[in-house]
């Protein structure tokens, strides 16, 4: 990935920490932007905190920083994000608002502010983070796998709009192996959840050369589960 500039949203979280870390051990700068604060690498990578993805002029002014300090713009993996759990009859209707925004308008705007940068990068990519338990939705997951869903439409829509243009692919991790799920779950076995590590191999994959064939793609990564 020498060479490239690859933007990581949620880089203050777990999943983007790791991903952001993956990306730059494999050579790549890396444009880290959260609504706290990213990951520190060092180095020539571009650290942007407190921007609110939801919202498109500050996911626009951030795009075009990270542009004009790299040079170019080759992926976008939009990892931004969040999860409640609740039951309808007991559980608050606001948090259906909530996920939409955290999952699928940070998702959206993103692509959006980054897309003029991807499309003149002749080979850009985008990469979202799905989830299989929107697949078939359990009980209290009601708000969170609608908002993944819609994560899987803007996929599918997106990969159609951009083809021949920028790829756009998503995977759908199952439970990640993350100090918040250790917490929550005690009693799992921890050894079936997929590392944060092996779902950013995967999504690295799919932002990058190697995988310029696919494009429109949900892919599965559950671990051992
Ligand atoms: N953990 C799992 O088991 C699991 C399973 C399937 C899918 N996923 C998905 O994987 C992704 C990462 O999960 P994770 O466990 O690493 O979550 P995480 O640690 O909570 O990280 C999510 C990051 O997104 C940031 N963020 C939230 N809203 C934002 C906004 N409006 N603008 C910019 N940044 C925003 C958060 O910032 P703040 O903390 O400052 O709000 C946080 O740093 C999420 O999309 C999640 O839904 C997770």
């Amino acid at each position: 990935m020498q060479g490239k500039t690859l933007v990581v949203t949620g880089a203050g979280g777990v999943l983007g920490a790791a991903v952001a870390r993956a990306a730059a051990e494999r050579g790549a700068t890396v444009g880290l932007i959260d609504l706290g604060e990213p990951v520190d690498l060092g180095g020539a990578h571009v650290r942007l905190g407190g921007v609110d993805l939801t919202d498109l002029g500050p996911a626009q002014r951030a795009m075009d920083e990270i542009k004009a300090r790299t040079g170019r713009l080759d992926a976008l993996l939009n990892i931004a994000g969040g999860f409640r759990w609740q039951t309808l009859a007991d559980g608050d209707l606001d948090a259906w608002d909530l996920l939409y925004r955290l999952n699928l308008k940070t998702a959206a705007t993103a692509s959006k502010a980054a897309l003029p940068h991807l499309i003149a990068s002749g080979a850009g990519a985008i990469v979202n983070v799905g989830a299989l338990g929107a697949v078939k939705a359990g009980a209290g997951m009601g708000a969170y796998a609608a908002s993944k869903a819609g994560v899987f439409k803007l996929t599918e829509s997106l990969a159609e709009e951009l083809k021949g243009c920028v790829r756009v692919n998503a995977v759908l991790p199952s439970i990640i192996d993350t100090p918040a799920n250790r917490k929550d779950m005690p009693d799992a076995n921890f050894s079936k959840w997929v590392t944060p590590e092996d779902l950013a191999a995967v999504m690295l994959f799919l932002g990058g050369d190697e995988a310029r064939a696919v494009t429109g793609a949900l892919v599965p990564v559950s671990g051992g589960v």
